[in-house]
């Protein structure tokens, strides 16, 4: 039988992994951060001082893979588990300017299209309803105005040592947004067959129950 795959696409603060993560547990299927494929990519490039004019013939040394440890995904550069190195603001941007490479989305395409084929998945990213799985069984468009994403984001942050201010995270959020909609390939936005769902005034229990009502809706009762 054919596996099922979810496309959840969005901008980067709307909770799509944490609500994702929820959903899939619930599920029982995989949930796949594709997000964390480009930020490894930034990492490598970063770590190895790559230039843009080099990116494509580096690719290949990268040696990115993602692997499922007790259900939970793990991604590693070569050998190592770099799961958390992944997660800096430098790394942020850094992930937003290289996935605007071409080179760099083709190389991850292979990837993220076989654990699909493989897997029933909930898939994250921002072009996954759109170009990665346009034949995805359900595909959802996870938002939340750039304040309330900024706002999320800061209470996060507050209890950590040099936390940026709220503005500095919203001007964060704002840049990026802009980046990833304004890029030439693969730019994120809602597919003509996607549900939006608008977590502004939902918290992380209503967001899910909205995603899992979505996909009842869709192809019957998921369990
Ligand atoms: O979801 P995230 O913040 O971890 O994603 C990091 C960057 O990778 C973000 O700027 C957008 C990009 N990305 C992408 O272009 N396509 C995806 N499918 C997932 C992420």
């Amino acid at each position: 039988m054919k596996n099922i795959n979810i496309a959840i696409d969005g901008p980067a603060g709307a909770g799509k992994s944490t609500i994702a993560k929820m959903v899939s547990k619930k599920l029982g299927y995989i949930y796949v951060d594709t997000g964390a494929l480009y930020r490894t990519i930034a990492l490598y490039i970063t770590e190895n001082n790559i230039p843009d004019d080099k990116i494509e013939e580096a690719l290949p040394g990268a040696d990115v893979s993602l692997r499922f440890i007790d259900g939970t995904q793990r991604v590693f550069l070569g050998d190592r588990d770099v799961s958390g190195l992944i997660r800096t603001p430098e790394i942020s941007m850094a992930a937003s300017h290289t996935s605007a490479i071409p080179a760099v989305r083709a190389y991850l395409f292979g990837t993220q299209q076989k654990i699909a084929a493989e897997n029933n998945v909930i898939m994250d990213g921002r072009d996954i309803g759109t170009v990665v799985l346009p034949n995805a069984d359900v595909k959802i468009f996870l938002t939340a105005s750039a304040e309330e994403r900024a706002n999320r984001r800061y209470k996060e942050l507050a209890e950590k040592p040099d936390c940026p201010s709220y503005q500095e995270i919203l001007d964060d959020i704002i840049k990026r947004d802009y980046q990833d909609m304004h890029r030439e390939t693969a730019p994120l936005k809602q597919a003509e067959d996607a549900v939006l769902v608008d977590t502004t005034h939902l918290d992380l229990e209503g967001s899910a129950d909205a995603i899992i009502r979505v996909i009842t809706d869709k192809i019957g009762s998921a369990e």
